[in-house]
C-alpha cells in the first residue's frame, strides 16, 4: 500500500512495486481511479488524517505486507515570522499524526494476524538541514524520523522494520514545471547538490523498494538520506 500513491513520487513507487510482480494499492485522498488505472493496480480512496477512513480502507484492500507512507503536504511555506498558525497545525496533521494513524493501524492488523512485515516512510533531508521559509515542513519531517525510530524499537519484536527515505528536492512534474531546467530557482536548489542535480523519483523509489526488500532484512529505524550529498555541505 502506498498513500498518496496518486502524487509524483507515490505512483514511481507504486510503479516500482508493481513492475516487481506485486500485489499494489494506491491509496489517496484525491486521484486514485486515474492513478489505479493508468498503473492497472488496485486502488482505495482514504484521507490519512481520519481514523475512520483509514479503517474503512484497510477493510476494504484487506492484508498490508508492506505499507510506505508516502503521503504529505508539501505546498505550505512560511517564514518563522509569518507562517499563519493554522497552517502549521495542518502541516503536522497531515505528515505527523497522518503517518502516526496509519502506521499505528497498519502495525496493530501485522500483529493481530501474526504477521512480519515493512513499513517505509517518506522524511526529507531537511528534517536534518533548515532552508528558509520551509521550517514548518522540516519540522515535520524531523517528527517522521523520530516516528520511524519509535514504530521500529517497539515493532521489532514483532518482525515488523519500519525505515524511512530522506530526499533532497526530487523533480516530481509538479516541482518541474514550477523550476524548469535553466531557471534561477533549480540553479539555486542544484547548487546546493554536490552531484548537481535534483533527485528523480525513480532514485526515490530505488530506495524504498530496497529497505521493503529481503536484501535490507538487518536494517530498521534508520532515515536513508536520498539527497546526492547536499548533507555533506
Ligand atoms: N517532492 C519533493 O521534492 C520531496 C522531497 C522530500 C520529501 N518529499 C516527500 O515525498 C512525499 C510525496 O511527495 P510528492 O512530491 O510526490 O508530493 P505530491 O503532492 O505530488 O503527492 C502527495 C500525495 O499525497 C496525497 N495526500 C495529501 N494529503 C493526504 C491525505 N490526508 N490522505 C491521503 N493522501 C493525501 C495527495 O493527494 C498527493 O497525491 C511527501 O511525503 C513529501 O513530503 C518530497
Amino acid at each position: 500500500m502506498v498513500t498518496g500513491g496518486a502524487g509524483g513520487i507515490g505512483r514511481a513507487i507504486a510503479t516500482a512495486f508493481a513492475k516487481a510482480g506485486d500485489d499494489v494499492v494506491v491509496a489517496d485522498i484525491d486521484g486514485v481511479h486515474d492513478a489505479a488505472g493508468a498503473l492497472g493496480v488496485r486502488g482505495v480512496t482514504m484521507d490519512i488524517t481520519d481514523d475512520t477512513s483509514i479503517a474503512k480502507a484497510l477493510d476494504e484492500v484487506g492484508p498490508v505486507d508492506v505499507l510506505v507512507n508516502n503521503a504529505g503536504l508539501l505546498s505550505v511555506h512560511g517564514r518563522l515570522l509569518e507562517l499563519p498558525a493554522p497552517d502549521m497545525l495542518a502541516i503536522l496533521r497531515t505528515n505527523v499524526h497522518g503517518t502516526f494513524l496509519m502506521t499505528q493501524q497498519v502495525a496493530r492488523r501485522m500483529v493481530a494476524g501474526g504477521r512480519r512485515g515493512v513499513i517505509v516512510n517518506l522524511s526529507s533531508i531537511g528534517g536534518r538541514q533548515p532552508t528558509p521559509g520551509m521550517g514548518g515542513y522540516e519540522s515535520s519531517k524531523a517528527a517522521v524520523d523520530a516516528l520511524t525510530r519509535w514504530a521500529a524499537v517497539e515493532l521489532a519484536e514483532h518482525g515488523i522494520r519500519v525505515n524511512a527515505v530522506a530526499p533532497g528536492p526530487v523533480l516530481t512534474p509538479m516541482l518541474a514545471a514550477g523550476m524548469p531546467e535553466g531557471s534561477p530557482a533549480r540553479a539555486a536548489w542544484v547548487s546546493r547538490i554536490p552531484l548537481r542535480q535534483m533527485a528523480s523519483v525513480e532514485d526515490v523509489a530505488a530506495v524504498v523498494m530496497f529497505l521493503a526488500s529481503a536484501g535490507a532484512a538487518h536494517i530498521t529505524g534508520t532515515s536513508v538520506p536520498v539527497d546526492g550529498g547536499q548533507l555533506l555541505t
